[in-house]
């Protein structure tokens, strides 16, 4: 491997400099550009402007937001939390990453905060890297057992093709990334596996991202447009769909990037398993309606009525596609109702996507047991 995932980080900090470091993901698969974080207002922009995106390096950043605030101003914890909320409304480890450095922070002293802030912001990363190295674990215990009957049935040559949509790989997390960690896994391990990567519009993190990443890492791939899933599927040559998630709610509904709903619901008609890999920083143990409580971000017009890409003299430009004028409207993310997923992946292993096995997770997980509310 050129590069593997294993090694892989988008976001680091740079101790020598003293600022964060992240990958311009704008820019990607064309640059892959290194920016410098150095204040609250810049940590927010990133998020804002998807800089950084992907629901745990949401939350990431805006731990290390939270650090560069206080070591500008050791009184701004609560006033800066306020600011990085207001980036992206959908992600729910924006909230959870907050809320464990506002718990963890209120009562350090002032002149301490800002380097408790970094070690702790520095703590969620590595964790959050632990947790998907994890998810990647149980997923490939899955991917295997699933490539185990494939095999029984079709006999050698047999590959695992496995579905994806949007970017849910190490560019969005701390690293490995979740529902490419099992992927990456499998790859280590030498199961043949290939991915359908749907291209994901309006912003085409499928093509743009999950691509990129797949082939630094030299797992075969092919990018699709996003509606060719359900004809796939009913030619038999999807065996697993495999997704993130932004939200996942106590009764297992997966939130996540708009579109996953309709390859859930081809992959049901097909009885095709639909899985959703995410780490419990991702689970909103307080909504139970996926449906009708996750706020759905809407984003600008602009993603809808313009695509980026290069042009032959090596120019990115944005080109315009739908007739000026025209009505538009951008829902970022979408509902899979839990019946309509196999499991969910975590770092604590799978999951029904039930209430009761939400409960078991939620059980197991360390919060739990420190009587921390999640
Ligand atoms: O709008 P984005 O690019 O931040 O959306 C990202 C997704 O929907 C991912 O699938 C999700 O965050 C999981 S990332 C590990």
């Amino acid at each position: 491997m050129q590069a593997g995932a294993e090694l892989q980080r988008t976001l680091w900090f740079d101790d020598e400099n003293r600022c964060l470091k992240v990958i311009d993901q704008t820019l990607l698969p064309f640059q892959c550009a290194v920016l410098t974080l150095n204040t609250l207002a810049e940590a927010a922009d990133a998020i804002v402007s998807m800089k950084v995106r992907g629901a745990p390096l949401i939350g990431i950043t805006a731990a290390f937001g939270v650090y560069l605030s206080l070591r500008a101003d050791p009184d701004s914890l609560v006033s800066a939390c306020e600011v990085l909320i207001k980036t992206r409304p959908t992600a729910v480890n924006l909230r959870w990453a907050l809320a464990r450095m506002q718990t963890s922070l209120q009562n350090v002293a002032r002149p301490l905060r800002a380097q408790h802030a970094l070690l702790l912001a520095q703590q969620l990363l590595d964790e959050d890297a632990a947790a998907c190295s994890a998810i990647g674990d149980h997923g490939l215990t899955l991917l295997q057992d699933i490539f185990r009957r494939k095999l029984a049935k079709q006999g050698a040559g047999a590959v695992l093709n496995v579905l994806t949509h949007c970017n849910a790989g190490w560019l969005a997390t701390g690293a490995w990334g979740t529902a490419l960690a099992p992927i990456y896994k499998a790859k280590l391990a030498g199961l043949p596996v290939h991915v359908w990567v749907d291209e994901t519009r309006p912003r085409n993190q499928g093509a743009s991202l999950t691509a990129w990443e797949l082939g630094r890492s030299h797992v075969p791939h092919t990018l699709v447009v996003d509606n060719a899933g359900g004809h796939l599927m009913q030619h038999g040559l999807v065996d697993v769909c495999l997704v993130g998630s932004d939200r996942t709610t106590a009764a297992g509904d997966v939130c996540n990037k708009i579109g996953t709903y309709l390859k859930a619901l081809a992959a049901h008609d097909n009885q095709i398993p639909f899985y959703a890999a995410l780490p419990l920083s991702t689970v909103d143990f307080g909504s139970v309606d996926g449906v009708r409580e996750i706020p759905i971000e809407e984003r600008s017009a602009d993603e809808v009525t313009h695509v980026q890409g290069r042009d032959r003299d090596g120019v990115i430009r944005q080109v315009q596609v739908s007739a000026p004028g025209t009505a538009v409207s951008n829902y970022g993310f979408d509902v899979t109702p839990a019946r309509l997923v196999t499991g969910i992946i975590t770092e604590l292993g799978v999951f029904p996507a039930t209430p009761d096995g939400l409960r078991r997770l939620r059980s197991l997980s360390p919060e739990a047991s420190s009587g921390v509310d999640h």
